[in-house]
């Protein structure tokens, strides 16, 4: 399965995001990945719809939002709207996980679901055809340059395992302290979406550091 990077944005220069994603855009990324906090369901407040909406218009590159906030199902179509392409929502706040999961694709958006690292895969077993991607936390959401727990990766294989068993093809991404050590060990344990943040707008050049991490997700 081809590998594809997804640049989150939570480390990108706010002030100049236009260019920043430009940067990455011409770089080769795939997707491009956006956080959405609210201060309750994770510590942090980070940006909104009319941020997603801006970033529509700047690139391109279809938007994967990543929304961590306690009350997804309010704002499911307003993100859609916006312009999102990839509509990821986390399990610890959905008690009607397939109903939101349906609905997701009903707006015509892939849908995902995303779990915490002290979350079980088997939370999932029952939405197995729901799905387009899962999104393996591989460090408690809230904030960028967290490092990343070694523990995700058999997460990964296990959650492939499940999927295949299950006839499933959704992805795989990994979210959280991905970087140029981690990477192929991810792809090889079955991840086939990489968001990285730290690792590429933290680096002083984010577009050799998209190249790079691609190489080592693909590199034998
Ligand atoms: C963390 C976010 C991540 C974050 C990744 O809560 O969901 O997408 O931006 O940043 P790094 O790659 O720095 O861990
Ligand atoms: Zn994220």
């Amino acid at each position: 399965m081809k590998v594809r990077i997804a640049p989150s944005i939570l480390n990108a220069d706010f002030a100049r995001l236009a260019d920043q994603v430009a940067i990455v855009e011409h770089a080769g990324a795939d997707f491009l990945h956006v956080d959405v906090m609210d201060g309750h369901f994770v510590p942090n407040i980070t940006i909104g719809v009319p941020v997603v909406r801006a970033l529509k218009r700047a690139t391109a590159l279809p938007l994967d939002v990543h929304l961590m906030i306690s009350d997804p199902d309010r704002y499911l179509e307003a993100f859609v709207d916006a312009g999102a392409a990839m509509l990821t929502v986390h399990v610890e706040v959905l008690p009607h996980l397939q109903r939101t999961l349906a609905r997701i694709r009903e707006l015509g958006a892939k849908a995902g679901a995303a779990i915490n690292p002290g979350t079980p895969i088997a939370v999932l077993s029952e939405v197995a055809s729901d799905l387009d991607h899962v999104l393996v936390m591989s460090v408690n959401p809230g904030f960028g340059g967290q490092h990343f727990i070694p523990r995700s990766l058999e997460k990964v294989s296990a959650l492939r395992t499940w999927l295949a068993a299950s006839g499933s093809p959704a992805a795989i991404e990994v979210d959280g302290g991905v970087d140029l050590g981690n990477a192929h060990a991810l792809v090889s344990a079955g991840a086939s979406i990489l968001v990285a943040g730290t690792a590429i707008f933290g680096a002083p050049d984010p577009a050799a550091a998209t190249v790079a991490l691609r190489r080592a997700a693909d590199a034998r």
